[in-house]
């Protein structure tokens, strides 16, 4: 009989998205005649078409997949060099920052890619000579469960979360951006915009975690997936923006959340070729030469209709569409944001970021403001306490909706007022 991975085993709970999926459907199937009212502002995904740009070129790489002079087979496993060339371009030369195209990597999206991206990096717990794993609390569940999927954490605690990982709580107090940790530690995950809190990073706080994993030989595994929503010059939108950060960190990219690839897929990691781990015995290994050697073995890459669909996101037209794709849904934020406020909750991000995160009202717990909002108001949000113990207390708002939805849940929120623990 197969032995199976039983680190699976230690998982607390379901995946949060497709359990608060599994609870909406028992309220629909419980509630037929209301079903069709409920309002999803759960899970961040993308309800707008893709932009145009993309869908003429990927209408075209179809179009070209039907002739034989034009047809292509396998493409080199980490994208064509005229599309790793245009995000090289894109997103970080044009910006003085520079990243060259081999140290981009092409990929179907940033949680596959933060998920695969353990493969290169030894595994166990802290206590067996594995790597020492921070991560901030309230935190995108990948991170976490990836680790303990991988055997780098012990078992559940009862309080909430893994034994053996370091959280680093993000509160009010400290605008959900935590401080680099006063214990040493191996590798260390950052999401900024944040998922889920909304909160953003300012450059002289990001400067402390890149001096910092500098001077501790730490990797930083950036998610920059919301990174286009950064309006604000002053916000990093990408760690290589800091000195020294190609010398330590890695940075994992999304189309999803401004193209709209949710579910088309794609996405891209950078790994500069100076960023380093070493083996048990001391030898310093280029991170690179490790993940070039993973994909060459375990994938054949992106489909090519979506590279095609990809590179139109960097050109001219492709730049203006999406920018007013992430402009729809940052009105969306704004006016979910503003609605929270006057309704006299406590509530933060929804400025540089797609997600509003708010305070339960009246010392109610995540997961009982969820079932108000879901029953009596027909809303679906997620609730704080799926990203950790820190975020219990708190719930999650995605702004990726129709406006019309976002001004009727709006007026749904109103099921809060007056309701207690
Ligand atoms: C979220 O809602 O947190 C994200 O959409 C999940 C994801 O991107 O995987």
């Amino acid at each position: 009989m197969a032995l199976v991975n039983d680190h699976y085993l230690k998982l607390a709970a379901g995946y949060l998205f497709p359990e608060i999926a599994r609870r909406v459907a028992a309220f629909a199937d419980a509630n037929p005649a209301v079903a069709k009212e409920v309002i999803r502002c759960g899970i961040g995904d993308v309800t707008e078409p893709l932009p145009p740009a993309v869908i003429a070129a990927m209408h075209a790489g179809v179009e070209e997949l039907a002739h034989r002079d034009t047809f292509r087979g396998y493409g080199p496993a980490t994208g064509y060099d005229f599309v790793r060339e245009a995000i090289a371009e894109g997103d970080f030369r044009s910006r003085g920052i520079a990243i060259a195209p081999d140290e981009v990597f092409l990929s179907d999206g940033s949680k596959p890619d933060a998920s695969a991206f353990l493969e290169i990096l030894a595994a166990g717990t802290p206590a067996e000579g594995g790597n020492r794993i921070a991560v901030c609390d309230p935190v995108y569940p990948v991170y976490v469960d990836n680790n303990v999927m991988q055997g780098n954490t012990g078992p559940a605690l009862p309080g909430g979360g893994y034994e053996g990982l370091t959280y680093l709580p993000g509160t009010p107090g400290n605008g959900f951006v935590p401080e680099p940790p006063a214990q040493p530690v191996d590798v260390a995950y950052l999401c900024f915009p944040n998922n889920p809190t909304g909160a953003v990073i300012t450059r002289p706080q990001l400067k402390r975690w890149v001096d910092w994993a500098l001077a501790n030989d730490a990797l930083l595994c950036y998610d920059a997936a919301y990174e286009s929503y950064v309006r604000d010059p002053a916000l990093p939108r990408s760690v290589f923006e800091i000195p020294g950060a190609d010398r330590c960190a890695v940075e994992f990219r999304s189309f999803s959340k401004n193209g709209g690839f949710t579910g088309v897929r794609g996405g891209y990691t950078v790994v500069p070729k100076a960023v380093e781990g070493r083996t048990r015995g001391g030898e310093r290994v280029p991170l690179h030469r490790l993940w070039m050697r993973r994909w060459a073995t375990c994938s054949n890459g992106v489909s090519w209709p979506v590279q095609r669909g990809i590179a139109a996101l960097y050109t001219p037209e492709g730049v203006a569409q999406t920018k007013a794709l992430v402009d729809f849904y940052m009105e969306n934020a704004r006016i979910l944001r503003q609605a929270c406020a006057a309704r006299g909750l406590r509530v933060w991000g929804g400025e540089h970021a797609p997600y509003v995160w708010v305070a339960c009202p009246g010392g109610m717990g995540s997961w009982d403001a969820f079932d108000v909002l879901l029953t009596k108001g027909r809303l679906v949000v997620t609730p704080g306490a799926g990203f950790g113990r820190h975020g219990e207390g708190f719930f999650r708002i995605s702004a990726f909706n129709s406006r019309a939805n976002v001004e009727e849940a709006v007026r749904r929120l109103a099921v809060l007022e007056g309701a207690t623990r």
